[in-house]
């Protein structure tokens, strides 16, 4: 087995990015008060104020499962529910973390092409029952850039917004691939989030370069109304917030979020453009942020496995999800691609292939 230094199967295997390195060095120089009452915390919240333009709350959580189940518990009561993608992270990756945070409020489905909730399907959620034994719609979750690689584009997001406000429900956004959704558009950040309605958004910071941590940004101020309770109480109230906030400053200040983020496209742009055309492989979804979904002959995949690539299926039998992130280099492209081809000659087709499929993403 090769030594492979950098892989496809997700940003979160990425290390940490200069920027917020060096912020977090220099954060740790002198003490600095906890719990968030710290300079960087200050300036990393004003910092999000300025991307967005606009007055917002801002809290730091450690994780984007907390980040998403905390927004989403506070916009709704234990009765409610949560309509999201049939793909969403909140309901196929967080363990009912969502569900357990609000006290019970409870995840339903809708379906939609490319892994975007399509606004029919909610008034079809909305409208199937409103009797009281039915669980009452509070909130829809997008996710930005969303599971399958694609993108919201503005009036996408607004047409989601148009139907939730018409049925009293409030428009969250899991943005783990917040900036990935930003650079692609190459809109403000504020046209795709509270100009287009969103509520609440969930900031991703991890997989865009940061060690750990997301910032939850409450656009509809009343929803953020003792947030910082539900943090403590679920054990998300970072005692060294500075750690948290530290890497945003670095990553924020200079626009290292959004070169980043275009970079990590730019890397799958040009992985998807050399998968393209190879015979037996086949692409999957349209390629709009950092990840290109390739369907590989199940051998082919072993093979690039056995060599050392790491990267996940869970897309149907061969669908394989090939992650770039901040630092994925060309070399990295082609070094990929170039091993895709010799397995795609020489890897025989007729070995046993083991059952079952990784999940994480
Ligand atoms: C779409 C999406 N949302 C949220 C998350 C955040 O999850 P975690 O709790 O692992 O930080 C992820 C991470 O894989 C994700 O892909």
């Amino acid at each position: 087995m090769r030594e492979i230094r950098r892989h496809f199967a997700s940003d979160n295997y990425a290390g940490i990015c200069p920027e917020a390195w060096a912020a977090l060095e220099e954060a740790n120089a002198e003490h600095a008060v906890g719990y968030g009452d710290d300079p960087w915390t200050a300036r990393a919240s004003d910092l999000i104020r300025e991307v967005f333009e606009t007055g917002c709350e801002v809290f730091f959580v450690f994780n984007g499962t907390a980040a998403n189940s905390l927004a989403l518990a506070s916009s709704g009561q234990s009765y409610h529910s949560i309509l999201c993608h049939e793909t969403a992270h909140v309901e196929t990756d967080e363990c009912g973390a969502p569900e357990f945070f609000s006290n019970g409020m409870k995840v339903l489905t809708v379906p939609g092409p490319l892994g975007k909730v399509d606004p029919s399907g909610i008034e079809q959620l909305v409208l199937k029952r409103t009797d009281l034994h039915y669980p009452k719609p509070r909130a829809v979750s997008v996710t930005q850039s969303t599971e399958l690689g694609t993108v919201y584009a503005a009036e996408e997001v607004k047409a989601v917004r148009a139907k939730a406000k018409e049925h009293a429900l409030t428009l969250h956004m899991d943005g783990a691939r917040f900036a990935n959704a930003v650079a692609s558009l190459g809109v403000q950040p504020k046209e795709i989030t509270w100009q287009a309605g969103v509520d609440v958004l969930c900031f991703g910071g991890t997989k865009n370069g940061a060690h750990a941590g997301e910032a939850v940004v409450f656009f509809n101020r009343d929803l953020a109304r003792e947030f910082e309770y539900r943090c403590k109480q679920s054990g998300q109230l970072c005692s060294k917030m500075r750690f948290l906030s530290a890497p945003w400053v670095g990553m924020l200040e200079d626009g290292a979020w959004l070169r980043h983020a275009a970079h990590a496209n730019a890397m799958a742009r040009r992985l998807h453009d050399r998968l393209l055309g190879l015979t037996e492989v086949k692409i999957l979804f349209p390629v709009q942020a950092n990840a290109v979904f390739a369907d590989l002959p199940l051998p082919v995949a072993l093979a690039l496995r056995q060599i050392g690539w790491k990267f996940y299926s869970f897309i149907g039998q061969g669908g394989c999800r090939l992650m770039c992130s901040w630092d994925t280099r060309e070399e990295d492209v082609e070094a990929f691609a170039a091993d895709l081809e010799v397995c795609l000659r020489e890897a025989p087709r007729d070995i046993p292939i083991p059952t079952g499929r990784s999940r994480k993403l």
